[in-house]
């Protein structure tokens, strides 16, 4: 199957507030130079949110992990539990097709979603509610033949229970997950062979449907209100384990503005000093100074070039990647001792330059950069030196 990006694609894209504290709760459990290997919560966390992974979602989470975009679009595409096009807004019909779901009937559930929702998978019912498509075994072969839609599995299906289950989610009526004929759960369909005075504490469903009717909800299960699964030495309030406060990661942003309104806090912020560099700005990079002869207040000294043309590798600095290198580079800083030198406001100027916020506090660049631009060596650029840690990567 040709998985490409979709002809229609939205403007743009942005998690909400939740998810965005989520996303970046997870890219924490990742060491520094290492955010990268959370592209697939990140995108799978976009596809709850939209029903599917769209190119700007794609270009949001490769700019939030310092990624090229082509490689996002790469993993994308890779997996096919991405969706890359649009989804039914009440949910993608998922029919297992394989050998044990083949064999019971796998096949008329599928001529049930042709007639109620499209001829073909991949595409919108006509009301915009439903997709559907076949899939490989899920894992619920006993209970064959099954669907899964949303994170609920949808077991020992008949056409009649498959239909009357599509009926009543497009009528938004709460349905059970699990076993559609009255089975617990995996048991003999003739009832328990052993374990059979094991009923104690049972609730009315299996755990797993337990919940979702707890919930009230059988298809999807992101509210959006998740408190940010932190990693154990990030504590709630967001302060590492050990640091002071001040050395906290940062907080998670505030609400998305809309674009017009970003764009326009965007041009009032803009940096502006006679002397900026003007470097072609790359995807991902930060506003870069204006050069219109004034210099805003609490912007550092910048340079237009390297010092002698040879800029000191900045990738030295724990926290800096090839790509805020590069950042850094066009907003006018090239030496350790440019960054050595930072006041607080100054620092706190680049900081609003740069995609993630707190960064030159959290990782003390400033503190780094005052060693070694003395020729001393942190324990952090003794090994990157030593293991080439951005030698093949992008960031
Ligand atoms: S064959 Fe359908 S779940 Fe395994």
């Amino acid at each position: 199957m040709l998985r490409r990006l979709h002809s229609e694609q939205p403007d743009s894209f942005a998690f909400t507030p939740a998810n965005q504290a989520w996303a970046e709760a997870q890219i924490t459990k990742y060491p520094e130079g290492r955010q990268a290997s959370a592209v697939i919560p990140l995108l799978w966390r976009a596809q709850e949110q939209e029903g599917w992974v769209t190119k700007p979602a794609i270009e949001h989470i490769a700019d939030m992990l310092g990624m090229a975009y082509i490689r996002v679009l790469e993993v994308t595409s890779f997996y096919f539990m991405f969706q890359m096009q649009p989804t039914g807004s009440v949910a993608n019909i998922q029919i297992c097709g394989t050998t044990s779901c083949m064999i019971c009937g796998a096949e008329d559930l599928v001529a049930v979603c042709k007639e109620k929702i499209a001829g073909k998978p991949h595409t919108l019912s006509a009301d915009g509610k439903f997709t559907w498509e076949e899939v490989e075994c899920l894992g619920a072969c006993t209970n064959a033949p099954m669907a899964q839609i949303g994170k609920d599995y949808y077991e020992d299906l008949t056409v009649e229970s498959f239909t009357k289950l599509l009926d009543d989610l497009a009528a938004g009526r709460v349905v059970a997950p699990g076993p559609q004929n009255g089975r617990y759960a995996a048991e003999p369909k003739s009832g328990l062979t052993t374990l059979i005075d094991f009923d104690s504490g049972k609730t009315q469903y299996n755990a797993s449907v337990q919940l979702a009717m707890d919930i009230k909800d059988g298809v999807k299960r992101i509210q959006g209100d998740e408190v940010p699964l932190l990693t154990p030495w990030v504590g709630k309030d967001g302060v590492v384990a050990g640091r002071a406060a001040a050395d906290a990661p940062p907080k998670a942003p505030e609400a998305p503005k809309p674009a017009a309104k970003q764009a326009e806090e965007v041009a009032k912020a803009a940096p502006r000093k006679s002397d900026a560099a003007e470097p072609a700005s790359p995807e991902g990079a930060a506003e870069k100074p204006a050069a219109d002869g004034q210099s805003e207040e609490g912007q550092p000294e910048i340079l237009k070039e390297a010092r002698g043309g040879l800029a000191d590798d900045l990738k030295l600095l724990k926290g800096v990647g090839p790509k805020l290198e590069q950042t850094l580079n066009e907003l006018g800083f090239f030496h350790f001792d440019q960054i050595a030198d930072w006041t607080e406001a100054e620092a706190a100027w680049v900081d609003a330059r740069l995609k993630f916020k707190g960064r030159i506090e959290r990782d003390g660049w400033i503190e780094q950069a005052k060693r070694l631009q003395v020729g001393d060596e942190t324990e952090f650029a003794k090994r990157a030196k030593e293991e080439h840690i951005y030698d093949d990567k992008e960031d």
